[in-house]
């Protein structure tokens, strides 16, 4: 298993729309993409910088897995996302190396993507995903 690219650093905001405003302001980085993600709670929209995304995520609800990270840590870094051609070989290889894995089946991302995530523990205290873009 061997990544190719950082895919994306993914930010816990409280207000989407505040942040966009702030990342246009600041940097000049518009979204080049939005979308609610209802499977996991979300509202993203992704950054485009050089070939990988910040990522900006803003929880549905309070009783999200993002809502409850805000709650507990406030806004800040959230996840580092590894873009990967073979997701079920990552996951087959991070499983045989003892790690922690929170999903053990790919889930669908935004934009068509399939991603999983692995437990923080393992992995210096960051969550982790692996993401596996649509073939186009
Ligand atoms: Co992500």
């Amino acid at each position: 298993m061997k990544p190719y690219n950082l895919d994306h650093v993914a930010i816990a905001v409280h207000d989407l729309d505040a942040a966009l405003d702030e990342y246009a302001r600041l940097y000049g980085i518009v979204p080049l993409h939005r979308e609610v993600v209802e499977e996991q709670g979300v509202e993203e929209a992704m950054l485009a910088v050089g070939g990988s995304f910040i990522q900006l995520l803003q929880p549905l609800a309070a009783d999200t897995p993002v809502g409850q990270f805000l709650a507990r840590k406030g806004e800040g870094l959230h996840h580092v996302a590894l873009a990967v051609d073979d997701i079920e070989g990552a996951l087959g290889h991070l499983r045989a190396e003892g790690a922690r894995l929170i999903d053990e089946e790919p889930r669908i991302g935004g934009r068509g993507t399939r991603i999983a995530f692995v437990h923080p523990k393992q992995t210096t205290g960051t969550l982790i995903e692996l993401v596996e873009p649509p073939e186009d």
